[in-house]
């Protein structure tokens, strides 16, 4: 099969390459998917780069990718299941991740064919093309496991989304208005016309005013572009208010080529304890798995809940200049990888 590969670290338009390569083995729980849609973000611009440094000994390989070929969401058709694949047969439309974890590592859809674990997938509602059912799974999974299944969010509650208009922005947006909550996107200028057409209630454009001093309380501070500190963003929120941040490097511009946001991160986490405005464990909110997660976005799907945007789809083998495209931030939704 054709397949996007690499086999070093590096600049994805230095590093990658179309090849033949044989199709992937299918284990026993696995299924063989015939991919139609696979998706560029930010973790896939991690596993190719191999940056930070400290997520190669984490994840992805120290010398040299241990999986060589990239993509880590899918949406296609099933070809063939392993003996213990209950959920689905061959012919079924399926989309997902194409691990079971949250992994910065290679998961092999940027290829024809790719092997998934059954509970990384959910069927594909029959209204929603495949590119977009393809844009959602780890952006979507990214969404619901910092919100609790979207739990977190109680109807009525003012709810801000710092970096409305990205990948994982724009699902967002919509799982917290489907939870019922009064919704305030912060982007750039050319994104606040699309997070306003997602359902949000009110945009905020951050090149002209910043929300901190419209003197307006938050329940909810989720910060997706990763670039607010929990000092500023105290004075915008209630009481009770969380600060949410899930870590965003902005392709090394941001953080450092050795440890990213790991560092901050894990500060975070260690003072979330003392710290009224970051989130606690809530052991009535399990976080959610890929399984519930899959199953949760298809029914927002299906339900007209979630309508994920395109900005525009590259073949196959073009998906380092998908990647360049990407790194400019101009997307106005998200790039599709179409074999
Ligand atoms: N997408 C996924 O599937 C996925 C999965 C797992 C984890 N993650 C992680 O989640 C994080 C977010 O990913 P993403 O896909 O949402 O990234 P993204 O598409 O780059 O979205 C970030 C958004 O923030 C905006 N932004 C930039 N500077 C801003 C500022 N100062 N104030 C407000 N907004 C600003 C950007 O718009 P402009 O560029 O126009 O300013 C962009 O729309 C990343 O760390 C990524 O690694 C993503």
């Amino acid at each position: 099969m054709k397949a996007i590969v690499q086999d070093r670290y590096g600049p994805p338009e230095e590093v990658l390459e179309l090849r033949e390569i044989d199709e992937p083995q299918v284990g026993d729980d696995d299924v063989l998917v015939r991919v139609r849609a696979s998706c560029v973000h930010p973790d896939i611009w991690h596993a190719v780069t191999g940056r930070p440094y400290l997520l190669r000994l984490m994840f992805g390989g120290v010398l040299r990718p241990k999986d060589p070929v990239p993509g880590m969401d899918v949406a296609g058709v099933v070809e063939a299941v392993g003996k213990n694949v209950t959920r689905f047969a061959p012919g079924n439309e399926v989309f997902g991740a194409t691990r079971t974890e949250l992994a910065w590592r290679n998961g092999g859809a940027f290829a024809e064919h790719v092997s998934v674990p059954q509970d990384a997938l959910a069927s594909k509602p029959e209204h929603v093309s495949f590119e977009q059912a393809a844009s959602v799974p780890t952006s979507g999974f990214i969404a619901l496991l910092n919100t609790g299944g979207g739990r977190r969010i109680r109807p009525g509650q003012n709810v801000l989304i710092n970096g409305a208009g990205g990948g994982v922005g724009t699902i967002a947006v919509q799982i917290a208005k489907a939870r019922g909550a009064r919704v305030t996107g912060v982007d750039s200028t050319e994104k606040t016309e699309m997070v306003l057409s997602l359902g949000a209630d009110h945009v905020v454009d951050y090149t002209r005013e910043d929300f901190a001093q419209s003197g307006e309380r938050y329940d909810l501070i989720f910060d997706v572009a990763s670039n607010l500190s929990l000092r500023g963003c105290k004075r915008a929120l209630t009481a009770n208010g969380i600060y949410l941040v899930i870590g965003h490097d902005h392709f090394g511009d941001a953080q450092g080529r050795v440890l990213g946001s790991v560092p901050r991160m894990l500060g975070l986490m260690a003072i979330s304890l003392f710290v009224s405005h970051l989130p606690k464990r809530d052991p009535s909110i399990p976080n959610p798995n890929i399984k519930d997660s899959m199953v949760h976005l298809a029914e927002l799907l299906e339900t007209g809940k979630l309508t994920p945007p395109i900005d525009r789809t590259y073949p196959l083998e073009e998906v380092a200049e998908a990647m360049l495209y990407l790194q400019t931030g101009r997307a106005c939704g998200k790039i599709i990888i179409a074999p």
